[in-house]
C-alpha cells in the first residue's frame, strides 16, 4: 500500500503517512492558461494499491477535479485498488431535493468519484448518512476522540456540550460522553429560499458552566454566532467553539471571536491558517480497524 497525497490535504496527508508508515507516490500537476487542470503520476504504480487522500475543501470544484484526475491516472496506469479518503466532502449538505428542481448534488459527487475508479471511499464526519448513501461502498470516520483529547488536556473536563442544531446532537453527545459532560442543543431553522438562519432555545442550561459548542461545518459562521448569542444570554461562563470542517468564509473567524467565543478549534480536514487540531490519529485508527492499512 502506498499513498497519493492530494494538494488539498498536504498537512493531514503527511501526518497520516508518518503515522501509518506509508510511502508516497509522486505526481505533478499544473493549470493550463485557460484554467484546465493537468495531473501526471511520476512513479510506476503497476500492481500497487493506493490510499488517495484529497479534501474537497474550497475551491471545491477544482479540488474535486484534481481528485478525479488522480484516481483516474492511478487506475488507468496499472494501479491496483484505489482506496479514497475524503477528509471533507463538499456538497454533502445538498443530500436531498429540498425544493423542486434541485439536484441531489451529494450523490452526483459520489457517482463521479466512483466513475473515476474509486474502489472504496472513506469520509471523515460527512454531513449526513444520506449524503454518504450516494456511494456504493463507503466507510464513515468519526473524529470525536481528537477533539476530546484536546479538551481534556485544556481544562474542559465535564464541560457542557452544545449542538447548534438538533441534528448535530449525536456529535455533541459523543464528545460529552468522553469528557464526562452534559448535552444541550439549540433549535435552528434555515429559510430554504434565502438561507437565513434563526435560532431559538432548544434545551439549554449553560448558566455558570464552561461550554463547548460543536458543529460539523463552519461556513459563514451564522449558525454558531446565533448559538453563542443564546448561550451568552443564558449565562454560559466560557464558550469554546469547535468544528470538524472549518471553512470560515470571509471574516467568519473574527466574527465568531467577536461574538464571544473564547477559542475556536478546527481540524485539518479543511486546511486553513485556523486549523489547530489534527484528526490523523482518529483516521489511521479507523482505517486500521477497517483493514485498509
Ligand atoms: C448545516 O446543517 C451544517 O451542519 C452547519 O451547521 C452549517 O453548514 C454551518 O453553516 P454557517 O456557518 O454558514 O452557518
Amino acid at each position: 500500500m502506498k499513498t497519493i497525497v492530494g494538494p488539498a490535504s498536504t498537512r493531514l496527508g503527511e501526518k497520516i503517512c508518518s503515522l501509518a508508515g506509508l510511502e508516497k507516490i509522486c505526481f505533478s500537476f499544473k493549470q493550463f492558461p485557460d484554467g484546465e487542470l493537468y495531473v501526471r503520476l511520476l512513479d510506476d504504480v503497476t500492481g500497487v494499491d493506493a490510499l488517495i487522500i484529497q479534501s474537497l475543501s474550497p475551491p471545491q470544484d477544482r479540488n474535486l477535479m484534481l481528485l478525479l484526475q488522480l484516481i483516474s491516472a492511478f487506475k488507468t496506469n496499472g494501479g491496483g485498488k484505489a482506496l479514497v479518503l475524503i477528509p471533507y466532502m463538499a456538497y454533502a449538505r445538498q443530500d436531498k431535493r429540498f425544493l423542486p428542481g434541485e439536484p441531489v448534488s451529494a450523490h452526483l459527487v459520489a457517482r463521479l468519484i466512483e466513475a473515476a475508479g474509486a474502489d472504496r471511499v472513506a469520509l471523515v464526519e460527512v454531513h449526513s448518512d444520506t449524503a454518504a448513501r450516494g456511494f456504493r461502498n463507503s466507510v464513515l470516520i468519526e473524529v470525536t476522540r481528537s477533539f476530546a483529547e484536546h479538551y481534556l488536556k485544556n481544562g474542559f473536563e465535564k464541560a457542557y456540550v452544545v449542538a447548534p442544531d438538533k441534528n448535530a446532537t449525536p456529535r455533541a453527545r459523543r464528545l460529552a460522553e468522553i469528557i464526562g459532560g452534559e448535552v444541550g442543543w439549540v433549535e435552528k431553522t434555515r429559510d430554504k429560499e434565502t438561507g437565513f438562519v434563526s435560532s431559538s432555545e432548544g434545551e439549554l442550561n449553560p448558566a455558570g458552566r464552561k461550554t463547548i459548542l460543536i458543529d460539523d461545518i463552519i461556513s459563514t459562521g451564522g449558525t454558531i454566532i446565533e448559538a453563542i448569542k443564546l448561550l451568552k444570554n443564558k449565562g454560559a461562563s466560557q464558550i469554546s467553539v469547535a468544528c470538524v470542517h472549518g471553512i470560515f468564509v470571509g471574516n467568519a473567524y473574527e466574527r465568531i471571536m467577536n461574538a464571544g467565543a473564547s477559542s475556536i478549534l478546527s481540524s485539518d480536514t479543511v486546511e486553513t491558517p485556523y486549523s489547530n487540531i489534527s484528526v490523523a490519529g482518529d483516521v489511521v485508527r479507523a482505517l486500521r480497524e477497517k483493514s485498509w492499512l
